[in-house]
């Protein structure tokens, strides 16, 4: 599946498949990128926030080392919510960190805006411990400031994560460039079928995190997911990423285990059996409201999730 890529709406194509880097620890995650782009990824997802973007850099340049070309990795970033203010500042310190001269796409990692003067570089606190937000802020601004990157060639793309349908139509009136990517939680037990829907309307490719349930895959024990990994003789983890393809979307597997890197290309193609079972199990979910949300900081700020009110 590493070959496999979907058009985007800027001409670009980008790969089916990626590899996660959150919570890939250092001393791990330099092995990992590395082994991955080897083993023939093509997609690497990083993060300013991640605070592993040196090791993820060092990754990618053993990787070049050994002959993979730059051309052939599509690299993802995005800017933090205390840089959102100074998203090109937020690049830039992505970009030296990557050893790098541009990403391929860059998306604003949440839309909200974190004290670009408080007293930690990443998660500010307030002095009650909570986050230190600014409340008296648009995330259109954000949008702008991302549309100029565009002409310095730091970036190939820009695109937008944790996007809810609210938020996307607050931006979507407003914005000269279309978001290229909208990056979310995705996977059977939380389908966000209705901003999935509003993206496909929108040219706005959709790229699926944590589709294993993030930390640990607690999405491996959901019945539907074991009864079709029984069917085709693979592990719960090949159906969950599979799930991804035939919807359209990108899917990113964090790992940093090289057996699990190994085993997390191979996905297959499920048939329509087995997307009606997920599909089913997911519409059960939504129906009686008890879809799940895994990733969900708490940054106290009403993104218009219809399950996060
Ligand atoms: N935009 C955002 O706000 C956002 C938020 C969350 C995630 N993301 C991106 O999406 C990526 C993926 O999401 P995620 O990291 O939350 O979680 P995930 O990929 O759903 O799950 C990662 C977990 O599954 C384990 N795992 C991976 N492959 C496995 C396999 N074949 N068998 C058994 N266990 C396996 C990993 O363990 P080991 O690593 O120990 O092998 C890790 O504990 C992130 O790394 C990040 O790049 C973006």
């Amino acid at each position: 599946m590493t070959d496999k890529t979907f058009p985007l709406n800027n001409g670009q194509t980008i790969p089916a498949l990626g590899l996660g880097t959150w919570q890939s620890d250092p001393g791990q995650v330099k092995t990992a990128v590395s082994y991955a782009l080897q083993a023939g990824y093509k997609l690497v997802d990083g993060a300013y926030c991640y605070a592993n973007e040196d090791e993820v850099g060092e990754g990618l340049a053993e990787a070049f080392a050994a002959g993979v070309k730059r051309e052939d990795v599509f690299v993802v970033g995005k800017v933090w919510a205390t840089y959102n203010t100074r998203v090109e500042l937020g690049l830039d310190k992505s970009l030296k960190s990557l050893g790098l001269d541009y990403v391929d796409l860059f998306l604003v990692h949440w839309p909200l805006l974190m004290n670009p003067d408080g007293n930690d570089d990443r998660f500010p606190k307030l002095p009650n411990g909570e986050r230190d937000i600014i409340w008296d802020y648009n995330h259109v601004d954000t949008w702008k400031q991302m549309e100029a990157l565009l002409g310095t060639g730091k970036t190939k793309a820009i695109g937008v994560s944790n996007y809810s349908k609210k938020y996307l139509e607050e931006l979507l009136p407003h914005a000269t460039v279309i978001p290229a990517v909208n990056q979310i939680e995705n996977h059977p037990s939380l389908p966000q079928q209705e901003i999935v829907d509003l993206c496909k309307e929108n040219g706005i490719h959709i790229m699926a995190y944590s589709p294993l349930g993030s930390t640990g895959g607690p999405l491996f024990t959901a019945e539907p997911v074991i009864k079709i990994a029984e069917k085709h003789g693979v592990k719960p983890s090949t159906v969950l990423l599979s799930y991804h393809i035939p919807r359209g979307s990108t899917v990113l597997a964090k790992s940093v285990t090289p057996t699990r890197i190994e085993e997390n290309k191979k996905l297959i193609d499920l048939d329509e059996e087995d997307i009606k079972l997920l599909n089913d199990y997911s519409d059960n979910l939504v129906k009686e409201g008890k879809v799940v949300r895994y990733v969900y900081p708490p940054f106290g700020v009403k993104f218009g999730f219809p399950d996060k009110p």
